[in-house]
C-alpha cells in the first residue's frame, strides 16, 4: 500500500500509514483484515488513546476494508476505546482469583480516590478507570490492575496511592 497515492480525511499520519504497512506486510495478499488489531493499536495511540468514527473509517479505506469490519474489531476487544478517555489507563482484574483476593477492594478504594465510577475519566484527564476487565493472566498475582500496559499485582489499598501518586 502506497500512502502518497491514497486520499484520507487528514486524520491518517505517514507515521501511522507506515505502521499500518507493517502489519499488512506480515500477512499474504488479500488477508489484510488481519492487519486490523495492529493497525487500529497505532491509531489509537496516535490519538490520545480512543479511536472516533472518522479515524476507523480512515483505517478501514486505507486497509479496503468494510467500515462494519472495523467496528467489529473495535467495539469487540477491551484494548480499543471508542470515546476519548484519560490519559492513564486502569484495568483492574475482577475475575475469579483477584475476587477472591479482594479486588472488590481494590476498585472501590480507586473509584473513591479518583472521585470517579469505572467506565468514567477524572476531570483533569489524567485517569480512565476502565470498566471491570476480565483475567489478565497473572491471577498468582492476585489482586492485580494494569495501567498503560503494565501490571502491578499482589495490590494493597496503600500500593495503589504510592503507584498512581507516581503518574505524571
Ligand atoms: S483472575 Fe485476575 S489475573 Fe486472573
Amino acid at each position: 500500500m502506497d500512502a502518497d497515492n491514497k486520499t484520507y480525511d487528514g486524520n491518517l499520519s505517514a507515521h501511522m500509514c507506515a505502521e499500518i504497512d507493517r502489519w499488512a506486510a506480515k500477512f499474504p495478499e488479500g488477508k489484510q483484515r488481519s492487519a486490523l488489531i495492529g493497525s487500529l493499536l497505532a491509531a489509537q495511540h496516535e490519538n490520545n488513546g480512543f479511536l472516533n468514527d472518522e479515524l476507523m473509517t480512515a483505517v478501514a479505506d486505507y486497509l479496503d476494508l468494510p467500515v462494519v469490519q472495523v467496528y467489529e474489531v473495535a467495539t469487540f476487544y477491551s484494548m480499543f476505546e471508542t470515546k476519548p478517555v484519560g490519559r492513564h489507563s486502569i484495568s483492574v482484574c475482577t475475575n475469579i482469583s483477584c475476587m477472591l483476593n479482594g479486588c472488590d477492594r481494590i476498585v472501590d478504594h480507586l473509584e473513591r480516590k479518583l472521585g470517579i465510577k469505572t467506565g468514567e475519566s477524572t476531570a483533569d484527564g489524567k485517569f480512565y478507570l476502565k470498566q471491570e476487565e476480565e483475567c489478565l493472566a497473572a491471577c498468582d498475582g492476585a489482586p492485580m490492575m494494569m495501567i498503560d500496559h503494565v501490571y502491578y499485582e499482589n495490590l494493597t489499598v496503600q500500593e495503589v496511592d504510592s503507584i498512581l501518586d507516581g503518574l505524571e
